[in-house]
């Protein structure tokens, strides 16, 4: 970051003493105010609920600009990763900040492989759970769990832990995401085949008996690779922000990406697939495209707390480019299957069609978001609903490791502790019970 030129001055209305604070520049987007000394300076906080205009760390791994709809991983634009690579070079591309020539690649590959076994002790783990408990429930105790496993590479300080420990989390979860399928099922778990890619091997541990030959489909194997690639990363969302401050403690990586799973579970964020998939269903079988209009006149009337899930960003003030993408992968993988009718599908574009000329949508900037779309094509792959979170969980992972890692490599690194303004009582004297 560099130190800009300008700087910011407080001033206060009564005439106390007017504050300098440095200004710094990014490489690109907003400048921040630094305002680390503003408490020592003043006695008093910023306020700041929800973060709306606080930059919590300095990062080089995304870039969003939320007004042009664009999103850069290391400086890539997504549309080109999403056409032109596959998931785990785009997840090397994260970690290390550049992109893999093809001997990396290949190790890389190799490594993630080699370690997508988890230890047999995660079934009795997994045998605990009712069969119908929620994946996210399933997989935030898997992946805490995880940290009962690996004491080699506990040293948070350690370069060479933190990396076994990516290896380990990026090339487990796809393995511990199909174990929770599996075992909501009933059937048995499908140890990974290593001769497969990343996603056919995902693919073939969800889908496959112990009773036939599972042949990986191509293009449904390149769609779900590009969701992977879609949900990598995204600069510091809630559950990332998760990840970053549960690992500010020096808490273990496997502690701090649990956090994350069970941050990304809520419905305005990472649930919002399955919430979206859910609403398009509901309209489906309460008259469908007939009864869109309805549904958008309670989405507009606040009292009804109904929201068009899938629908609107903090960032994005613009179309979602991911949305763009995962729109295009819809059309194909429904084409692949034979299913273009998808009456989903047709419902969908058609709330996104209403919704992009509806004044209430348009004033408030709410476009489709990365969730829109991704429950329907997931849908028709065959996966579950309520397994759309975990499988945007399997994808983060590798944003949230390497943000967890900057921060971690960062000499500024501090344990994050915000403040607060406090509204409730003055200090008062507790009477005794039998004079309350
Ligand atoms: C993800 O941060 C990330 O990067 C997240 C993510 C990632 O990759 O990590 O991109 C993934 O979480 C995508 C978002 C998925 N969530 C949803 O689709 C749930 C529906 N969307 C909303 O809940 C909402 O848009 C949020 C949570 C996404 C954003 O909320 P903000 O930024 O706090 O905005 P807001 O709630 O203040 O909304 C502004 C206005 C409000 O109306 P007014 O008070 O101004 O009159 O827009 C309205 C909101 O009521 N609004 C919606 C709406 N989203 C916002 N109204 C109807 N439907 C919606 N979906």
């Amino acid at each position: 970051m560099k130190l800009s030129d300008r700087k910011a001055t407080l001033s206060f209305s009564d005439g106390g003493e007017a504050i300098e604070f440095p200004v710094y520049e990014g490489s690109v987007g907003p400048e921040v105010i630094d305002i680390r000394k503003l408490y020592g300076q003043t006695g008093m906080f910023t306020y700041d609920p929800g973060f709306l205009s606080t930059a919590a760390c300095a990062s080089g791994i995304t870039y969003i600009d939320g007004d042009k709809g664009e999103l850069l991983y290391r400086g890539y634009p997504i549309e080109q990763l999403a056409t032109n690579c596959d998931f785990l070079e785009t997840a090397y591309l994260i970690l290390n900040g550049e992109l893999p020539n093809a001997d990396q690649k290949a190790d890389f590959d190799h490594q993630v492989t080699h370690h997508t076994m988890v230890n047999e002790q995660m079934h009795f783990f997994l045998r605990g759970f009712r069969r119908d408990a929620h994946p996210m429930a399933v997989l935030t105790g898997l992946v805490g769990g995880m940290s009962a496993f690996y004491h080699d590479s506990t040293d948070i300080n350690n370069p060479r832990h933190r990396h076994i420990s990516a290896i380990r989390l990026i090339a487990k979860m796809p393995t511990l995401v199909a174990m929770a399928y599996k075992y909501s099922q009933g059937q048995p778990f499908i140890y990974p085949q290593n001769d497969l890619s990343y996603t056919g091997n995902f693919l073939r541990m969800m889908f496959a008996t112990p009773c036939e030959e599972y042949k990986v489909n191509p293009v449904v194997e390149r769609a779900l690779d590009r969701i992977f690639i879609l949900h990598a990363d995204h600069e510091q969302n809630a559950s990332t922000s998760t990840v970053r401050l549960c690992g500010s403690s020096g808490t273990n990586p496997f502690a701090a990406i649990a956090a994350g799973v069970a941050c990304l579970w809520g419905p305005a964020h990472g649930g919002a697939n399955e919430a979206c998939l859910n609403m398009l269903e509901e309209i489906q079988a309460n008259g469908g495209v007939a009864k869109v209009g309805e549904f958008m006149e309670k989405v507009k009337d606040k009292s009804s707390g109904v929201k068009l899930m899938g629908f609107g960003h903090r960032v994005y003030k613009n179309y979602d480019p991911r949305a763009k993408l995962m729109q295009q992968t819809c059309k194909e993988v429904l084409q692949a299957l034979g299913l273009e009718n998808d009456p989903l599908f047709k419902l969908s574009m058609e709330l996104e069609r209403i919704a992009l000329e509806d004044d209430y949508f348009v004033q408030r900037k709410l476009y489709p978001n990365v969730d829109f779309y991704s429950g329907i094509v997931q849908r028709a792959i065959g996966i579950p609903t309520s397994l759309f979170t975990a499988i945007f969980a399997l994808a983060r992972t590798v944003g949230w490791i390497a943000q967890w890692n900057e921060m971690l490599s960062d000499p500024e690194f501090k344990i994050g502790r915000p403040r607060q303004l406090f509204t409730g009582h003055e200090p008062r004297q507790v009477a005794e019970i039998g004079k309350r």
